[in-house]
């Protein structure tokens, strides 16, 4: 690595970006100096060294991302080591368990902060620091409309769970936890007893929820160094890992490596196919699918069915298996499984370590079978994620195969229509609520607009007289998406949304629905006709709507479907990285 500071960029023949403000002579210059140097700095930072932004997501309402602003530090060791100068800058912070409706609300104005923040400041390149299941895909999408030189440091995830000599997963348990008071096999004192027992230590969820699977893909990407998605939150080696970040993005900045020579439709496929191997989230597919269409590359819903079907689940992780992602480390990481998957993989595409993803994975190993199965012995042989297509359907609904039942996998029943969350949460366990085990679920109002944002609720709690039955699972509809930690029989991000019109917001009680997992259809056994007069009686009569100020309403009014990301509809691509004009 050089240390060679005066030295521009090697692609590039014009100064650096951040010259353009701290290399002038003039007044400009002087102001924006002068200002810096009210924080200490010498004149000799200022020479045309890369400048690093490092983007910080710390707060102390999003627990998972507390230990960033330490993290930090490590980062900017780096930097300076290799000749950098770093700079850290707050954005808007989201914490999954925290933000009311829900965090997905505010991905989009995260991204807008991130995007705004990187163009408008004078720096080289950004190492993004995030780790709650928003905080990384809002990062990338805005770091990716301004493409620069960029690479990300996760949080980690927090050590594993315990309780009562025993193991406990983040969210999955909680699910697990919650349904048992409910069918009387829990108490309350042992409930609230869990809960320290979960969240052990900084980091984010140790299960394969978003959060994790995000980093996962983040690696799979090539945008952060090999280990960035396991190494535990507090461990030492992700400080070393954290300082390494800071050296690399020095070099990337020097060699003008910028983030769409790293992500391209190769490294997305990439993503695709390790998600199904890793058993991650399905909310992955809105934030693949939204980066996407920041970096204006051609990605489908139907590429989540069509690249992932194919591919093995090899990793043994709650929500759907049995270990942690502490094990997960401990057994050799991404870089083992996609070294079982390579066959699978285009393994020219490129990382910011500077070799190939091959390359980069040529050495690694397993050191645990049983938490990264070998691909003859996959704790499922199809994975990833299936699209859905059907009348109440036309623009794709999706369901993660190995979070669910195998019999409901193929299932026809009668609908239990709840119109909103509130009217499930008030009738769901009503004795007199007309609903067995054979019946779906369908539950509205719950889509992007909706709601607004799209929360996690399309896994439905089944009601309490089905749990005393014992009943386990149902089949479950709706617009909404699913923690990454959740499981069951769950369809989920049905397109368009009710309250966009789509034929969801016209499914009465007792409708027979159709689902066919294997021909990836879902259907509502009405006419065609009869849909048709149901959706003219819903445009004539349609709700008004309820936000008329704020970020709320930007959101609700330019939102886009699910299938297509559920970005802002005026920030699909990209502004690049050029402000021509100067501030005074
Ligand atoms: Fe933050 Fe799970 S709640 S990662």
């Amino acid at each position: 690595m050089s240390n060679d500071s005066d030295k521009p960029n090697n692609k590039a023949e014009k100064p650096r970006r951040s010259q353009l403000s701290y290399g002038k002579l003039d007044k400009d210059g002087f102001i924006h100096r002068s200002w810096m140097k009210a924080q200490g700095y010498p004149d000799h930072v200022f020479d045309g060294r890369p400048i690093i932004g490092i983007c910080n997501t710390w707060s102390e309402i999003t627990p998972c991302n507390s230990g960033l602003r330490e993290i930090a530090e490590y980062v900017k060791r780096g930097i300076w080591e290799a000749g950098g100068v770093p700079l850290e800058f707050p954005v808007t912070s989201l914490g999954e368990t925290q933000m009311r409706p829900t965090a997905m609300l505010f991905r989009n104005l995260l991204a807008m902060d991130v995007e705004e923040s990187i163009r408008g400041n004078p720096i080289d390149g950004v190492v993004l620091l995030g780790g709650c299941d928003k905080t990384t895909p809002g990062q990338l999408m805005g770091a990716a409309s301004v493409n620069l030189p960029t690479i990300v440091v996760s949080s980690g995830p927090m050590l594993n769970g315990k309780f009562r000599g025993r193991d406990i997963g983040s969210g999955t348990d909680v699910w697990k936890f919650s349904e048992a008071v409910r069918a009387g096999e829990m108490s309350q004192e042992d409930f609230i007893a869990a809960e320290s027992g979960m969240s052990r230590s900084r980091g984010v969820c140790m299960t394969m929820g978003t959060a994790s699977t995000v980093s996962n893909l983040v690696e799979a990407m090539g945008l952060c160094l090999p280990y960035n998605g396991s190494i535990p939150a507090v461990d030492a080696r992700r400080q070393a890992m954290a300082h390494m970040s800071g050296r690399e993005i020095v070099r990337l900045v020097r060699d003008d490596v910028r983030m769409k020579d790293i992500v391209t439709k190769d490294s997305l496929i990439n993503a695709i196919k390790v998600n199904a191997a890793v058993g991650g989230s399905t909310n992955t597919v809105m934030h693949l699918l939204a980066l996407a269409g920041r970096l204006e590359i051609d990605l489908q819903l139907e590429d989540f069915d069509r690249y992932s079907r194919d591919l093995p689940l090899l990793v043994d992780l709650m929500p759907s298996g049995r270990f942690l992602m502490e094990d997960y480390h401990y057994a050799g990481g991404l870089p083992a499984v996609m070294k079982k998957i390579a066959g699978f993989l285009e393994l020219s595409a490129a990382t910011v370590s500077g070799v190939s993803l091959g390359e980069q994975i040529e050495h690694a190993e397993c050191y645990n079978d049983d938490v990264i199965r070998d691909i003859d012995n996959p704790v499922k042989e199809n994975s990833g994620i299936w699209v859905l297509r059907g009348n109440l359907c036309p623009q794709g609904a999706i369901i993660k195969p190995n979070a669910a039942s195998p019999e409901l996998l193929n299932h026809t029943g009668r609908a239990v229509v709840f119109e909103s969350i509130e009217d499930y949460h008030a009738r769901k366990d009503l004795p007199e609520l007309d609903i067995d085990e054979h019946c779906i679920m369908v539950l509205k109002g719950c889509g992007p607009k909706g709601y607004p944002g799209m929360p996690e609720v399309g896994n439905m709690a089944l009601p309490k007289k089905l749990l005393e039955k014992g009943i386990k699972d149902m089949l479950r509809i709706s617009d909404a998406r699913m923690s990454g930690t959740a499981f069951g029989s769950v369809i989920l991000h049905v397109a368009p949304e009710a309250s966009a019109g789509g034929p969801l917001a016209v499914v009465r009680d007792g409708d027979l629905i159709e689902f066919n997992g294997e021909a990836r259809s879902l259907n509502l056994k009405i006419s065609d006709d009869e849909l048709q007069a149901r959706l003219e009686v819903w445009h004539a009569n349609k709700p008004a709507p309820t936000y008329h100020r704020g970020y709320a309403k930007l959101y609700v009014d330019t939102v886009l479907q699910a299938d297509q990301g559920a970005d802002l509809d005026f920030l699909v691509g990209g502004s690049g990285d050029e402000v021509s004009r100067e501030s005074h």
